[in-house]
Protein backbone atom coordinates (compact mmCIF):
# COMPACT_ATOMS: atom_id res chain seq x y z
CA UNK A 1 0.00 0.00 0.00
CA UNK A 2 1.24 3.35 -1.03
CA UNK A 3 1.46 5.79 1.83
CA UNK A 4 -1.03 8.70 1.46
CA UNK A 5 0.99 11.59 1.29
CA UNK A 6 0.39 13.89 4.77
CA UNK A 7 2.01 17.02 6.03
CA UNK A 8 4.71 16.26 8.82
CA UNK A 9 4.50 18.54 11.58
CA UNK A 10 7.11 18.57 13.94
CA UNK A 11 6.64 19.99 17.38
CA UNK A 12 8.96 20.24 20.33
CA UNK A 13 8.38 19.33 23.58
CA UNK A 14 10.42 19.51 26.83
CA UNK A 15 11.69 16.28 27.72
CA UNK A 16 10.73 16.32 31.39
CA UNK A 17 8.01 18.45 31.30
CA UNK A 18 6.34 18.38 28.03
CA UNK A 19 3.67 20.91 27.51
CA UNK A 20 0.58 20.11 28.09
CA UNK A 21 -1.33 22.15 24.56
CA UNK A 22 1.22 20.31 22.61
CA UNK A 23 0.24 16.98 24.14
CA UNK A 24 -3.28 17.16 23.79
CA UNK A 25 -2.86 17.75 20.06
CA UNK A 26 -0.59 15.36 19.69
CA UNK A 27 -3.43 13.07 21.59
CA UNK A 28 -5.99 13.97 19.04
CA UNK A 29 -3.88 13.93 16.26
CA UNK A 30 -3.61 10.05 17.18
CA UNK A 31 -7.31 9.38 18.14
CA UNK A 32 -8.58 11.17 15.26
CA UNK A 33 -6.76 7.94 13.32
CA UNK A 34 -3.43 9.93 12.73
CA UNK A 35 0.62 8.83 13.10
CA UNK A 36 2.72 10.45 15.96
CA UNK A 37 6.01 9.71 16.44
CA UNK A 38 7.51 10.39 19.95
CA UNK A 39 10.93 9.57 21.97
CA UNK A 40 10.94 6.72 24.54
CA UNK A 41 13.48 6.09 26.52
CA UNK A 42 14.72 3.71 23.82
CA UNK A 43 14.27 5.24 20.22
CA UNK A 44 11.71 7.04 18.50
CA UNK A 45 8.43 5.39 18.22
CA UNK A 46 5.85 5.47 15.51
CA UNK A 47 2.46 5.94 17.20
CA UNK A 48 -0.87 5.10 16.22
CA UNK A 49 -4.22 4.00 18.24
CA UNK A 50 -3.70 0.16 18.92
CA UNK A 51 -7.56 -0.37 18.76
CA UNK A 52 -8.30 1.67 15.63
CA UNK A 53 -7.22 -1.21 12.45
CA UNK A 54 -7.27 1.91 10.09
CA UNK A 55 -4.83 3.91 11.66
CA UNK A 56 -2.25 0.93 12.72
CA UNK A 57 -2.77 -0.04 8.77
CA UNK A 58 -1.36 3.08 8.20
CA UNK A 59 2.23 2.69 10.58
CA UNK A 60 2.72 -0.67 8.30
CA UNK A 61 2.29 1.70 5.07
CA UNK A 62 4.53 4.69 6.35
CA UNK A 63 7.07 2.65 7.15
CA UNK A 64 7.06 0.13 4.25
CA UNK A 65 6.88 -2.69 7.21
CA UNK A 66 6.21 -6.43 6.24
CA UNK A 67 2.48 -7.14 7.46
CA UNK A 68 3.76 -10.63 9.32
CA UNK A 69 5.87 -8.56 11.52
CA UNK A 70 3.88 -7.65 15.12
CA UNK A 71 3.91 -4.18 16.89
CA UNK A 72 4.83 -3.74 20.28
CA UNK A 73 1.63 -1.96 22.72
CA UNK A 74 2.57 1.05 24.49
CA UNK A 75 0.85 1.56 27.63
CA UNK A 76 0.72 4.00 30.75
CA UNK A 77 0.67 1.15 33.65
CA UNK A 78 0.37 -2.53 35.06
CA UNK A 79 -3.66 -2.01 34.94
CA UNK A 80 -3.89 -0.92 31.38
CA UNK A 81 -1.02 -3.70 30.24
CA UNK A 82 -3.22 -6.26 31.96
CA UNK A 83 -6.58 -4.99 29.80
CA UNK A 84 -4.91 -6.06 26.72
CA UNK A 85 -3.88 -9.75 27.45
CA UNK A 86 -5.90 -12.88 28.75
CA UNK A 87 -3.82 -13.76 31.13
CA UNK A 88 -1.35 -11.98 33.77
CA UNK A 89 0.98 -14.47 35.43
CA UNK A 90 3.35 -14.42 38.48
CA UNK A 91 6.53 -14.07 36.27
CA UNK A 92 4.95 -10.28 34.43
CA UNK A 93 3.86 -9.04 37.30
CA UNK A 94 7.43 -9.50 39.16
CA UNK A 95 8.89 -8.26 35.91
CA UNK A 96 6.99 -5.12 35.55
CA UNK A 97 7.08 -4.24 39.30
CA UNK A 98 10.94 -4.26 38.76
CA UNK A 99 11.97 -2.94 35.52
CA UNK A 100 8.38 -0.62 34.04
CA UNK A 101 8.33 1.79 32.67
CA UNK A 102 11.20 0.65 31.30
CA UNK A 103 13.07 -0.74 28.08
CA UNK A 104 11.30 -4.38 28.38
CA UNK A 105 8.75 -5.86 26.30
CA UNK A 106 6.59 -8.63 27.22
CA UNK A 107 4.64 -11.10 25.41
CA UNK A 108 1.39 -12.45 26.30
CA UNK A 109 -1.74 -14.03 25.39
CA UNK A 110 -3.97 -11.56 23.49
CA UNK A 111 -8.05 -9.93 24.00
CA UNK A 112 -9.81 -10.38 21.00
CA UNK A 113 -10.22 -5.99 21.50
CA UNK A 114 -6.39 -6.02 19.71
CA UNK A 115 -6.91 -5.65 16.10
CA UNK A 116 -5.40 -8.78 13.93
CA UNK A 117 -3.19 -6.51 12.44
CA UNK A 118 -1.65 -5.31 15.63
CA UNK A 119 -0.04 -8.75 16.35
CA UNK A 120 0.40 -10.16 12.87
CA UNK A 121 -2.54 -12.30 13.82
CA UNK A 122 -0.91 -13.78 15.95
CA UNK A 123 -2.09 -15.46 19.76
CA UNK A 124 -0.04 -12.79 21.50
CA UNK A 125 0.32 -9.21 21.89
CA UNK A 126 3.55 -7.64 22.77
CA UNK A 127 3.08 -4.53 25.71
CA UNK A 128 5.39 -2.22 27.56
CA UNK A 129 5.13 0.92 30.03
CA UNK A 130 8.06 3.23 28.50
CA UNK A 131 9.62 5.10 30.83
CA UNK A 132 10.06 8.44 28.84
CA UNK A 133 8.02 11.42 30.20
CA UNK A 134 6.93 12.63 26.87
CA UNK A 135 5.74 8.83 25.81
CA UNK A 136 4.00 8.87 29.21
CA UNK A 137 2.29 12.08 28.81
CA UNK A 138 1.36 11.26 25.52
CA UNK A 139 -0.44 7.72 26.55
CA UNK A 140 -2.41 9.55 29.20
CA UNK A 141 -3.47 12.23 27.34
CA UNK A 142 -5.06 9.98 24.49
CA UNK A 143 -6.13 7.55 26.70
CA UNK A 144 -5.38 4.79 24.30
CA UNK A 145 -2.57 2.20 23.98
CA UNK A 146 -0.81 3.26 21.82
CA UNK A 147 1.08 0.57 18.98
CA UNK A 148 4.03 1.93 18.27
CA UNK A 149 7.30 0.42 16.15
CA UNK A 150 10.66 2.09 15.71
CA UNK A 151 9.90 4.92 13.41
CA UNK A 152 12.19 4.45 10.69
CA UNK A 153 11.68 3.14 7.39
CA UNK A 154 11.63 -1.04 7.55
CA UNK A 155 14.90 -2.56 7.91
CA UNK A 156 16.39 0.97 8.33
CA UNK A 157 18.22 2.45 11.53
CA UNK A 158 16.08 2.93 14.36
CA UNK A 159 16.05 6.46 15.10
CA UNK A 160 17.57 7.92 18.58
CA UNK A 161 16.71 11.67 17.26
CA UNK A 162 14.19 13.72 15.62
CA UNK A 163 15.63 14.67 12.81
CA UNK A 164 16.65 10.77 12.54
CA UNK A 165 12.53 10.81 11.91
CA UNK A 166 11.79 13.73 10.05
CA UNK A 167 14.46 12.12 7.43
CA UNK A 168 12.76 9.02 6.90
CA UNK A 169 8.87 9.94 6.81
CA UNK A 170 8.56 13.48 6.24
CA UNK A 171 5.34 13.32 4.17
CA UNK A 172 3.98 10.17 5.50
CA UNK A 173 3.01 10.64 8.83
CA UNK A 174 1.05 13.89 11.01
CA UNK A 175 3.56 14.62 14.21
CA UNK A 176 6.81 14.32 15.30
CA UNK A 177 7.28 14.87 18.94
CA UNK A 178 10.50 16.47 19.23
CA UNK A 179 12.08 15.73 22.85
CA UNK A 180 15.59 15.70 21.82
CA UNK A 181 18.02 12.49 21.49
CA UNK A 182 16.91 9.34 23.07
CA UNK A 183 18.96 8.56 26.04
CA UNK A 184 18.82 4.60 25.93
CA UNK A 185 19.79 3.81 22.36
CA UNK A 186 19.03 0.51 21.60
CA UNK A 187 15.43 -1.15 21.43
CA UNK A 188 13.89 -2.76 24.52
CA UNK A 189 14.75 -6.36 25.76
CA UNK A 190 11.71 -8.49 23.69
CA UNK A 191 10.84 -11.68 26.27
CA UNK A 192 7.85 -14.11 25.65
CA UNK A 193 5.87 -15.61 28.65
CA UNK A 194 4.24 -17.47 27.06
CA UNK A 195 6.98 -20.11 26.75
CA UNK A 196 8.14 -22.22 29.37
CA UNK A 197 10.44 -21.38 30.36
CA UNK A 198 10.23 -17.52 29.32
CA UNK A 199 12.14 -16.91 26.11
CA UNK A 200 14.09 -13.91 24.93
CA UNK A 201 13.54 -12.92 20.94
CA UNK A 202 15.12 -9.65 20.68
CA UNK A 203 17.90 -8.35 23.25
CA UNK A 204 17.92 -5.60 24.62
CA UNK A 205 18.50 -2.52 27.10
CA UNK A 206 17.21 -4.88 30.06
CA UNK A 207 20.05 -8.09 30.62
CA UNK A 208 19.09 -11.51 30.69
CA UNK A 209 21.00 -11.92 33.71
CA UNK A 210 19.06 -8.58 35.33
CA UNK A 211 15.46 -10.81 33.80
CA UNK A 212 16.41 -14.12 35.67
CA UNK A 213 17.53 -12.12 38.84
CA UNK A 214 13.41 -11.51 38.95
CA UNK A 215 12.28 -14.79 37.66
CA UNK A 216 14.72 -17.20 37.16
CA UNK A 217 16.01 -19.21 34.34
CA UNK A 218 15.25 -18.10 30.81
CA UNK A 219 15.83 -19.44 27.36
CA UNK A 220 18.01 -17.22 25.67
CA UNK A 221 18.26 -16.79 21.87
CA UNK A 222 21.49 -18.81 20.43
CA UNK A 223 23.34 -16.09 18.08
CA UNK A 224 21.77 -16.42 14.65
CA UNK A 225 22.95 -17.21 11.85
CA UNK A 226 22.56 -14.68 8.89
CA UNK A 227 21.14 -17.19 7.27
CA UNK A 228 18.62 -18.97 9.74
CA UNK A 229 15.40 -19.87 8.57
CA UNK A 230 12.95 -20.68 11.32
CA UNK A 231 12.79 -17.21 13.06
CA UNK A 232 11.80 -17.34 16.49
CA UNK A 233 9.81 -13.79 16.42
CA UNK A 234 8.60 -12.55 13.39
CA UNK A 235 10.31 -9.78 13.04
CA UNK A 236 14.00 -11.25 14.08
CA UNK A 237 15.14 -10.91 10.16
CA UNK A 238 18.59 -11.49 10.34
CA UNK A 239 19.00 -7.63 8.13
CA UNK A 240 17.73 -5.06 10.40
CA UNK A 241 18.81 -1.53 12.06
CA UNK A 242 20.95 -1.25 9.08
CA UNK A 243 22.97 1.86 7.61
CA UNK A 244 22.87 2.47 3.71
CA UNK A 245 26.33 1.87 3.42
CA UNK A 246 27.93 -2.26 3.66
CA UNK A 247 29.09 -2.82 7.26
CA UNK A 248 31.49 -5.05 7.89
CA UNK A 249 32.77 -6.17 11.77
CA UNK A 250 36.26 -6.54 12.80
CA UNK A 251 37.70 -9.03 15.37
CA UNK A 252 40.54 -6.67 16.79
CA UNK A 253 40.46 -3.06 16.39
CA UNK A 254 39.37 -2.84 12.60
CA UNK A 255 42.49 -0.64 11.87
CA UNK A 256 43.89 -2.93 9.32
CA UNK A 257 40.92 -3.59 7.59
CA UNK A 258 40.38 0.25 7.48
CA UNK A 259 43.79 0.30 6.17
CA UNK A 260 43.35 -2.25 3.58
CA UNK A 261 39.80 -0.67 1.76
CA UNK A 262 42.19 3.07 2.26
CA UNK A 263 44.54 1.56 -0.19
CA UNK A 264 41.98 1.06 -2.71
CA UNK A 265 40.51 4.33 -2.57
CA UNK A 266 37.31 3.03 -0.64
CA UNK A 267 35.56 6.29 1.55
CA UNK A 268 35.68 4.46 4.67
CA UNK A 269 33.77 4.96 8.09
CA UNK A 270 35.32 3.55 11.24
CA UNK A 271 33.71 2.99 14.45
CA UNK A 272 36.16 2.31 17.07
CA UNK A 273 35.73 0.88 20.37
CA UNK A 274 37.32 3.47 23.05
CA UNK A 275 41.08 5.50 21.73
CA UNK A 276 42.32 4.35 18.86
CA UNK A 277 45.67 4.88 17.58
CA UNK A 278 44.11 7.82 15.54
CA UNK A 279 44.97 7.19 12.00
CA UNK A 280 44.42 9.84 10.06
CA UNK A 281 43.40 9.92 6.15
CA UNK A 282 42.08 11.55 3.39
CA UNK A 283 38.77 9.41 2.65
CA UNK A 284 38.45 7.75 6.51
CA UNK A 285 35.51 9.02 9.21
CA UNK A 286 36.43 8.07 12.49
CA UNK A 287 34.24 7.59 15.13
CA UNK A 288 35.73 6.48 18.34
CA UNK A 289 32.51 4.82 20.83
CA UNK A 290 32.82 4.61 24.54
CA UNK A 291 34.63 1.21 25.72
CA UNK A 292 31.29 0.88 28.19
CA UNK A 293 28.31 -1.25 26.85
CA UNK A 294 25.26 1.52 28.10
CA UNK A 295 26.74 4.51 26.96
CA UNK A 296 27.91 2.56 23.46
CA UNK A 297 24.54 1.43 23.03
CA UNK A 298 23.40 5.40 23.51
CA UNK A 299 25.41 6.60 20.99
CA UNK A 300 25.40 3.75 18.27
CA UNK A 301 22.79 4.44 15.90
CA UNK A 302 23.25 7.97 15.85
CA UNK A 303 27.14 7.42 15.07
CA UNK A 304 25.40 5.21 11.84
CA UNK A 305 23.24 8.16 10.73
CA UNK A 306 26.18 10.62 11.08
CA UNK A 307 28.44 8.50 8.80
CA UNK A 308 25.40 7.56 6.25
CA UNK A 309 25.35 11.46 6.15
CA UNK A 310 29.17 11.63 5.86
CA UNK A 311 28.46 9.68 2.44
CA UNK A 312 30.84 6.71 3.55
CA UNK A 313 31.28 3.54 0.80
CA UNK A 314 31.86 0.93 3.89
CA UNK A 315 31.54 0.77 7.43
CA UNK A 316 34.31 -0.70 9.76
CA UNK A 317 33.21 -1.54 13.25
CA UNK A 318 35.60 -3.39 16.19
CA UNK A 319 33.46 -5.60 17.71
CA UNK A 320 32.99 -5.49 21.04
CA UNK A 321 34.03 -8.02 23.61
CA UNK A 322 31.94 -11.06 23.45
CA UNK A 323 29.81 -11.17 26.70
CA UNK A 324 26.46 -10.79 27.93
CA UNK A 325 27.13 -7.12 29.08
CA UNK A 326 27.53 -6.76 25.15
CA UNK A 327 24.59 -8.80 23.85
CA UNK A 328 22.55 -6.47 22.38
CA UNK A 329 24.64 -4.18 20.51
CA UNK A 330 26.16 -7.06 19.35
CA UNK A 331 22.94 -8.48 18.32
CA UNK A 332 22.46 -5.38 16.07
CA UNK A 333 25.84 -4.63 14.98
CA UNK A 334 25.64 -8.54 13.47
CA UNK A 335 22.31 -8.29 11.58
CA UNK A 336 23.38 -4.67 10.66
CA UNK A 337 26.45 -6.02 8.86
CA UNK A 338 24.17 -8.95 7.00
CA UNK A 339 24.41 -8.15 3.16
CA UNK A 340 21.02 -7.16 2.24
CA UNK A 341 20.82 -10.22 -0.51
CA UNK A 342 20.27 -12.67 2.33
CA UNK A 343 17.41 -14.40 2.58
CA UNK A 344 15.00 -13.47 5.44
CA UNK A 345 16.65 -9.81 4.91
CA UNK A 346 13.17 -9.03 4.73
O1 LIG B 1 12.28 0.02 22.28
C1 LIG B 1 11.41 -0.43 21.56
O2 LIG B 1 10.95 -1.56 21.68
C2 LIG B 1 10.86 0.51 20.45
C3 LIG B 1 10.12 1.65 21.14
C4 LIG B 1 9.44 2.55 20.15
O3 LIG B 1 9.21 1.14 22.08
N1 LIG B 1 10.00 -0.22 19.58
C5 LIG B 1 10.45 -1.14 18.69
O4 LIG B 1 9.45 -1.68 17.90
O5 LIG B 1 11.61 -1.45 18.59
P1 LIG B 1 9.77 -2.53 16.60
O6 LIG B 1 8.45 -2.75 15.96
O7 LIG B 1 10.81 -1.85 15.81
O8 LIG B 1 10.26 -3.90 17.17
C6 LIG B 1 9.34 -4.74 17.82
C7 LIG B 1 9.89 -6.13 17.94
C8 LIG B 1 9.94 -6.81 16.59
O9 LIG B 1 11.09 -7.63 16.54
C9 LIG B 1 8.66 -7.66 16.62
O10 LIG B 1 8.72 -8.79 15.78
C10 LIG B 1 8.59 -8.05 18.07
O11 LIG B 1 9.01 -6.90 18.76
N2 LIG B 1 7.20 -8.37 18.46
C11 LIG B 1 6.13 -7.55 18.46
N3 LIG B 1 5.03 -8.20 18.85
C12 LIG B 1 5.41 -9.46 19.13
C13 LIG B 1 4.72 -10.62 19.59
N4 LIG B 1 3.42 -10.62 19.84
N5 LIG B 1 5.44 -11.76 19.76
C14 LIG B 1 6.77 -11.76 19.50
N6 LIG B 1 7.48 -10.71 19.07
C15 LIG B 1 6.81 -9.56 18.88
MG1 LIG C 1 12.27 -1.47 14.47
Amino acid sequence: MQPERVETEVVRVHPQKPDETAMTRAAEALRGGGLVAFPTETVYGLGANALDAEAVARIFAAKGRPANNPLIVHVPDVAAARELVTDWPETAERLAERFWPGPLTLALPRRETIPDIVTAGGPTVAVRVPAHPVALALLRASGVPIAAPSANRSLRLSPTRAEHVRRGLSGRIEMILDGGPTTGGLESTVLDLTATPPRLLRPGLVTPAEIEAVIGPIARLSALPPTATALPSPGMMARHYAPRAPLELAEDDGGPRVAVLLSQGVKVGWIALGETAGIRAPGLETIALPPEPAAYAAQLYAALHALDDAGVERIVVALPPDTEAWLAVRDRLRRAATPENTPNAG
